[in-house]
């Protein structure tokens, strides 16, 4: 297949690019480059042995995404692009409205005009409301608390939407859950800008040296240890995850929601011992303050996933910080600047 990838230069896509290039499809990336590096691309060119084609453009510059459409006939979309960071998008939510939902409408724009009508769309967790049981399923109520899961949420209406409207859509939205590790290569993997708000990328800089110590926001949750639990899935299983949704768009129409997690919960304690054990060394961390908006365990359900796409994560939390630690280690500065 030729597959468009935006955002394909960051954590996710650059490893959904690669296994693409993997399995012999061709692949154009559209990237700002605003959380991303160039180096992820080159690398993941070198690690396939292939080329991608890459343009460096934004979601809403319509007339610089017209051209890159023009110049690529896709079978299909994978949307990546967007932001994604919970506080800051408390701050700037325009921002992240703009960027993210009028982003996601200008590229449905662009589909729709050069007749591509396949899209992956990445989706979080985060849209669930934080009053479901557990596990949480895919026809869950929705009920996001914070303006970057608002965007996501809002994203998935519009597609819902646009797919009734229109037989011809085929879309795939992906709710990822806490995705870590990195390819077994070490060689690309996640590079967060400034302090990681996530916990796994955070641990691992402090593994390396690079930060002190961890906060541990909370240790008075309702959990066996008292801190938060979270499905914590393998990057290599999440892009795998893409792949097989975009089999299954070739032979269904209309629009489909799958949970991409583990469906097995680990606490912040157990991540920051694990962690410890990979890295070889000790991760110095302290007790702190409950982080607002958190909430005690996020679980996925991933069992339509597997029972529709043939899909699973396989790779054990053990070997996430591994692999985590590998990239972190053999890049203690992330990607070089270029
Ligand atoms: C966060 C976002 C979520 C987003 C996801 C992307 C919030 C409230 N939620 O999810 O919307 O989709 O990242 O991966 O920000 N923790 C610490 N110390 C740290 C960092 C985190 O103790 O320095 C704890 C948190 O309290 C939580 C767990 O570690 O219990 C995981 O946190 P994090 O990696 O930020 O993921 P989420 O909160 O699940």
């Amino acid at each position: 297949m030729r597959i468009i990838v935006t955002g394909g230069a960051g954590y996710i896509g650059s490893h959904t690019v690669l296994q693409l290039l993997e399995h012999g499809h061709d692949v154009a990336v559209y990237d700002n480059l605003s959380n991303s590096s160039p180096v992820s691309l080159e690398r993941v060119q070198e690690l396939a042995g292939r080329e991608v084609r890459t343009t460096w453009g934004d979601l809403l510059d319509v007339e610089a995404l017209d051209d890159f459409f023009d110049g690529f006939e896709a079978d299909a979309v994978v949307h990546f692009a967007g932001l994604k960071a919970v506080g800051e998008s408390t701050k700037i939510p325009h921002q992240y409205y703009v960027n993210n939902v009028v982003g996601t409408l200008n590229l449905l724009a662009a589909m729709k005009k050069h007749s591509m009508e396949s899209l992956v769309f990445s989706s979080s967790a985060t849209v669930y409301d934080p009053q479901n049981p557990l596990p949480l399923l895919e026809d869950m109520r929705r009920g996001a608390t914070n303006p970057y899961g608002r965007t996501k949420q809002q994203i998935e209406e519009i597609l819902e939407d646009v797919a009734a409207s229109d037989s011809s859509w085929r879309i795939a939205v992906l709710r990822y859950f806490n995705p870590v590790g990195a390819h077994e290569s070490g060689r690309i993997g996640e590079d967060p800008v400034g302090p990681p708000n996530n916990l796994v990328p955070f641990v691992s800089q402090v593994a390396v040296g690079v930060r002190p110590s961890v906060r541990v926001f909370g240790d008075d949750y309702d959990t066996p240890d008292g801190t938060g639990v979270r499905d914590y899935i393998h990057v290599v299983d999440l892009a795998a995850g893409h792949l097989a949704a975009l089999e299954y768009l070739e032979s269904h129409s209309g629009l489909f929601t799958w949970n991409l997690g583990t469906g097995r919960g680990t606490s912040v304690l157990e991540v920051i011992r694990a962690f410890a054990e990979a890295a070889g060394k000790p991760v110095p961390y302290e007790i702190v303050e409950r982080r607002p908006g958190d909430v005690a365990v996020s679980l996925a359900d991933p069992s339509k996933a597997l029972r529709e796409l043939g899909w699973k994560a396989v790779r054990p939390f053990e070997l996430m910080c591994a692999d985590h630690w590998r990239w972190q280690e053999s890049n203690p500065q992330g990607y070089p600047s270029t």
